[in-house]
C-alpha cells in the first residue's frame, strides 16, 4: 500500500496531487494515506502538503534502487541480477530463497531495511530504513565445502581495501570477518552455506555496512562498539559506496578463483588488525589467551597461548586486549 501512495507521488513528479485522489485510487482512507505519507516522510522522502492542493514529492533519498545502481555500476557479474526490496526481513534469508531455486552467481539482494537481520552466532544485525548497506551475494565457487571461509576472507579483504579507497585507510579486520575502524565495527559478514560433503551447492555471503548512521540513532546496546562511514568523517553516497564494493568483491572473487588463495591471504595479513595483538578467542570449546601470530591457508587463526602452545583456531569472538 505505501508502494502505491510513492508510485502515485512519483507519477505526478512535480506536480501536486489531492488526497482526494490518492485515497480513491489506493482504495483507502484519507487518513491512511496520511500516515502512509507520514511514514514516508520518516524515510527520509521530501513531500510537500497545502491543504488546498494536496501533496508533492519534492525529492527521494539516497537509495539504492536498480535504476540509480544500473547507471553507475561497472561490474560483469556481481549484480547482473540485482533483486532490491524496499524492506524485508533479512535478504540472507532471501537470497537463500532464491538461491534454492537456481539464482545464479552473483545474484544481488539488497534491500534498505532489514526487520529481523541476522548477525553472527544467533544475534541481530540494526539495519534501519536507509543507513546502510544491506545485501546478501549468491556465489557458486568449485571449491570443496572446508574452502568455504576462504570466501568470508576475500570479502574482509576486498570491503577493506574499498574503503581505504573511499579515504578511510585506518579501516582493518579483525579475525574472521569483521571491518574495524579505531576498534569499532563498521562491517559483519555472515557466510551461510549449502551443499553437500563433497561440493558446494552455493553460498550466501551477506554483508552490512554502517554507512549513514549516526552515533545517537545506534541502539544503546552497540552505541559505544559500532561506527559508521559517516561517523569516520565519509559521507558518501551509498550508491556510490555500493558500487565500490561491489566491484572490489567481484575483482578478489576472480582473483581467487584465478590466481589461488595465496595472494589475498598476503593481503588479508597485511590489512589484519588481529595479528601480533595480545587476544583472547572464545571459542566453541574453551576460551583462549595468547597471541594471534597468523592465519593459516584456511584462514584458521594460530594463536600462541600464555604456555607456548600453538592453537588452530576454527571459529570463535575475538577481544583485542590493550598490552600493559
Ligand atoms: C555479524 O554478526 O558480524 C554479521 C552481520 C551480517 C549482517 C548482514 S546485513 C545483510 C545480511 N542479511 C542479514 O540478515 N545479515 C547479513
Amino acid at each position: 500500500m505505501r508502494d502505491e501512495v510513492l508510485e502515485f507521488l512519483r507519477e505526478n513528479q512535480g506536480g501536486f496531487v489531492s488526497g482526494q485522489d490518492m485515497s480513491e485510487a489506493c482504495h483507502v482512507s484519507r487518513t491512511a494515506i496520511w500516515k502512509h505519507i507520514k511514514a514516508l516522510r520518516q524515510k527520509g522522502y521530501k513531500i510537500e502538503s497545502y491543504t488546498k492542493r494536496g501533496y508533492r514529492l519534492l525529492e527521494e533519498p539516497d537509495l539504492l534502487s536498480p535504476l540509480a545502481m544500473k547507471q553507475i555500476l561497472n561490474t560483469d557479474v556481481f549484480g547482473k541480477r540485482y533483486v532490491y526490496m524496499d524492506t524485508t526481513e533479512s535478504t540472507n534469508l532471501e537470497a537463500r530463497r532464491l538461491a534454492q531455486q537456481g539464482a545464479e552467481e552473483g545474484t544481488v539482494v539488497v534491500s534498505e531495511e532489514q526487520a529481523a537481520g541476522r548477525g553472527r552466532v544467533s544475534r541481530g544485525w540494526h539495519s534501519p530504513f536507509g543507513k546502510g548497506l544491506w545485501f546478501s551475494l549468491v556465489l557458486r565457487p568449485d571449491f570443496v565445502p572446508s574452502e568455504a571461509p576462504k570466501c568470508t576472507l576475500m570479502a574482509a579483504v576486498a570491503l577493506t581495501k574499498a574503503f581505504h579507497k573511499m579515504g578511510l585507510t585506518s579501516a582493518g579486520i579483525k579475525w574472521p570477518n569483521d571491518i574495524l575502524v579505531n576498534g569499532r565495527k563498521m562491517v559483519g559478514i555472515l557466510t551461510e552455506m549449502s551443499g553437500s560433503m563433497e561440493e558446494i551447492s552455493y553460498i550466501i555471503m551477506g554483508i552490512g555496512v554502517n554507512v549513514k548512521t549516526k552515533q545517537e540513532e545506534l541502539p544503546e546496546e552497540i552505541k559505544h562498539i559500532a561506527t559508521s562511514l559517516l561517523m569516520e568523517g565519509i559521507d558518501i553516497e551509498r550508491t556510490e559506496a555500493f558500487k565500490i564494493i561491489l566491484e572490489n568483491l567481484e575483482y578478489q572473487y576472480y582473483e581467487i578463483l584465478d590466481k589461488g588463495f595465496d595472494e589475498t591471504l598476503d593481503e588479508w595479513r597485511k590489512l589484519s588488525v588481529t595479528l601480533g595483538q595480545d587476544i583472547e578467542v572464545r571459542a566453541p570449546d574453551n576460551i583462549y589467551e595468547g597471541i594471534a601470530t597468523d592465519i593459516d591457508e584456511d584462514g584458521n587463526l594460530l594463536v600462541k597461548t600464555l604456555n607456548g602452545d600453538i592453537k588452530r583456531i576454527v571459529a570463535g569472538d575475538v577481544s583485542i586486549r590493550p598490552r600493559k
